[in-house]
């Protein structure tokens, strides 16, 4: 096949074109180039895409598979379509599991009603806007291409490249070992995605030509169970994981999910249903999870490239862990 990648540079549009590649397809990358470098055999092309007319060197090119992973802007998506849908075989758009309107409820499937859609001349490219921007552009998406497209909907990925510090933020404080501040939360349930199965996922339905929306994490698991695994895993001996209340954890500043002094994976009650999705449709669409193992030796592996001790983007540094079990403690 002859892929397209709008990306190319950084994380998940990254590990798709090094797919691809690997399974022996020509692939080009259209990016500015500025975030990284495409894998070795891809072809880049500069674009900028926040300029209307960005795609202009693209013009005219056919491509049997088209993979877009435009974040957050409805303008980007809907100027790709403009320029490439016409001549694209199939159209892979990487949404995100913020599109759906509940939140809250356990067990809802990828045909759960999504919130309103909000294109950017409706609303401004902020986080609480993301959901909304990302239900506009899949629908800009169904609207083009309806007939050739695959809308996937990750959870929280993690995996080479990851630079959000979140789900590696679990196996890199477990492999420190000593007292491991763990939010007393066990049954919380819990999902993710390895960016190399997300990307094997978005190849095999480009070549299968796999057409639909669909949610891409592996099947709900029990917090308690995930850290425990970690730490079986990555943890030396003698670790102690230390289980802290909710409500000492709110009232000493940590905060939920993701960001500075965060417990990554925890999350209040009104988003349990974001990690709790039903994925058999996924699963027998084709989306294979790999082993915990594998999962934590790759988040691991670029938490060390990363260095375990950095300033995070997202958990608890030493002194503010150290700070918030003495608080605990007392
Ligand atoms: N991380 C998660 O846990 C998570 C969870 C759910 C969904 N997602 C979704 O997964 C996707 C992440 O994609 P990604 O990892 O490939 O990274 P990304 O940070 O979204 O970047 C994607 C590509 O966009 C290019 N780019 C940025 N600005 C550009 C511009 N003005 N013109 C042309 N290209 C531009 C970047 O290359 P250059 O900068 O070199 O141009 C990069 O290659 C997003 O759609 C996100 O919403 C992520």
């Amino acid at each position: 096949m002859r892929v397209l990648v709008l990306g190319g540079t950084v994380f998940v549009s990254w590990a798709v074109a090094e797919e691809a590649l690997r399974r022996g397809h020509e692939v080009v990358c259209a990016a500015r180039g500025t975030s990284g470098q495409v894998p070795a055999g891809a072809r880049l092309v500069r674009v900028d895409r926040d300029d209307p007319a960005g795609l202009a060197p693209l013009a005219g090119e056919r491509f049997d598979a088209v993979v877009d992973v435009a974040k957050m802007s409805y303008p980007w998506v809907r100027d790709a379509l403009a320029a490439l849908g016409a001549g694209a075989g199939h159209w892979t758009f990487v949404s995100t599991i913020n599109v759906y309107a509940d939140e809250a409820t356990k067990g809802l499937d990828a045909r759960a009603a999504l919130r309103e859609p909000l294109t950017a001349e409706g609303g401004e490219q902020t986080p609480e806007n993301y959901g909304a921007i990302k239900v506009a552009s899949e629908e800009a998406v169904r609207d083009a291409v309806g007939d050739r497209a695959f809308v996937v909907r990750p959870g929280l990925i993690t995996g080479p490249k990851d630079d959000s510090d979140r789900f590696g933020y679990w196996p890199g404080r477990m492999a420190r070992g000593g007292q491991v501040l763990v939010p007393d939360a066990a049954e919380q349930l819990v999902q993710y995605v390895d960016v190399r199965d997300l990307a094997a996922w978005i190849v095999d339905a480009a070549e299968q030509r796999l057409v639909g929306d669909f949610d891409a994490v592996c099947p709900a698991q029990r917090l308690g169970d995930l850290l425990a695994g970690i730490a079986e895993l990555a943890a030396p001996a003698g670790t102690e994981l230390v289980p802290v209340s909710p409500e000492v954890l709110t009232a000493n500043g940590v905060q939920p999910w993701g960001g500075p002094r965060s417990l990554p994976l925890w999350l209040p009650a009104e988003y349990h249903g974001i990690a709790a999705r039903e994925v058999s449709a996924s699963l027998a669409a084709g989306l294979r999870p790999r082993p915990l193992d594998e999962v934590v030796s790759g988040a691991l592996g670029r938490e060390r490239e990363l260095g375990l001790d950095r300033e995070r983007r997202a958990g608890l540094s030493r002194a503010a862990e150290a700070e918030v079990l003495a608080a605990a403690r007392a």
